[in-house]
């Protein structure tokens, strides 16, 4: 009874709350001319011209159509798996990229716009835009990485004993008015997860998933995530198995 009367208002400030968002959500994507990431896609694809012509994201040296779609992938020359971004590293690193420097600040700050490799990153997800994941999962690396990722997010750890789905897997759950997508679930995993990179207009730059997940365990007060680690790699494994056939529109707009 007490439950009723407290529940009732709450659940319509949250739906009004919800609407307001999507209305907002939908000014954003009216003029998708508007959206500054296209101009982080132009810089990347300028880096990727002068520097990468010979790197391989999958689909053979330079090609990047439609490589996006299939990323995370094993890579023999690597003998990993790796993420669009950490493959994009490992490339760079082959044409003397100071890898030790990035990796002491790999994300821009709030106004700042998206570093070298998250361009590279816009650019070559952009260029899987209007496809489906469709990361492959044939290969024993490629199994064990979507088994770790699947791991590490349900896995409680840190001085608040969080998991990612303390946050993440029950239905409208919110945080100073963002929600949070049901991310275990593939029909909502399939809506969101394909948005990334996004111009995020509260943070005022293009953010990419390794920046995603570092800020999630920022908030979780765990440790920093190691760019291009193998527990990064693994989780948007696991969130990419999860959005598998889901559409990609990177780089789109995030609140
Ligand atoms: C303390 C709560 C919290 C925890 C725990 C948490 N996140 Fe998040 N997560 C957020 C918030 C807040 C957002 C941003 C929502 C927004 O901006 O609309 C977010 C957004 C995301 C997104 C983007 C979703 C979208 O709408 O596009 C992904 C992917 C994500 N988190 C993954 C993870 C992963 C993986 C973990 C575990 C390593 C994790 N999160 C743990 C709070 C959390």
């Amino acid at each position: 009874m007490c439950a009723a009367l407290v529940s009732a208002p709450l659940a319509l400030a949250q739906d009004a709350t919800e609407a307001a968002l999507e209305k907002y959500r939908r000014m954003l994507k009216d003029d998708p001319w508007s959206n500054p990431g296209l101009l982080d896609a132009d810089r990347g694809e300028e880096l990727w011209k002068t520097k990468l012509t010979a790197c391989d994201l999958g689909k053979g040296p330079g090609k990047v159509e439609g490589a996006f779609a299939e990323l995370p992938r094993f890579f023999a020359d690597a003998d990993r798996v790796m993420d669009a971004e950490t493959r994009i590293l490992w490339c760079l690193e082959k044409t003397g990229f100071n890898v030790a420097a990035f990796l002491r600040s790999p994300h821009p700050a709030g106004g700042q716009p998206v570093k070298e490799v998250g361009a590279i990153a816009t650019y070559v997800a952009s260029k899987s835009s209007g496809m489906k994941f469709a990361a492959p999962t044939a290969h024993p690396k490629e199994k064990e990485a979507v088994a770790l990722g699947d791991a590490l997010f349900n896995r409680r750890a840190g001085p608040f004993d969080f998991s990612c789905t303390t946050c993440h897997a029950s239905d409208g759950a919110r945080i100073r008015l963002q929600g949070l997508p049901l991310l275990i679930e593939p029909a909502a995993a399939r809506k969101v997860i394909g948005e990334w990179p996004g111009y995020r207009v509260s943070n005022a730059h293009v953010m990419t998933m390794q920046h995603r997940l570092l800020d999630c365990y920022w908030q979780m007060r765990q440790d920093r995530l190691v760019f291009g680690s193998d527990a990064s790699v693994a989780l948007t494994s696991y969130l990419v198995a999860n959005a598998k056939g889901g559409e990609i529109s990177a780089p789109s707009i995030k609140r």
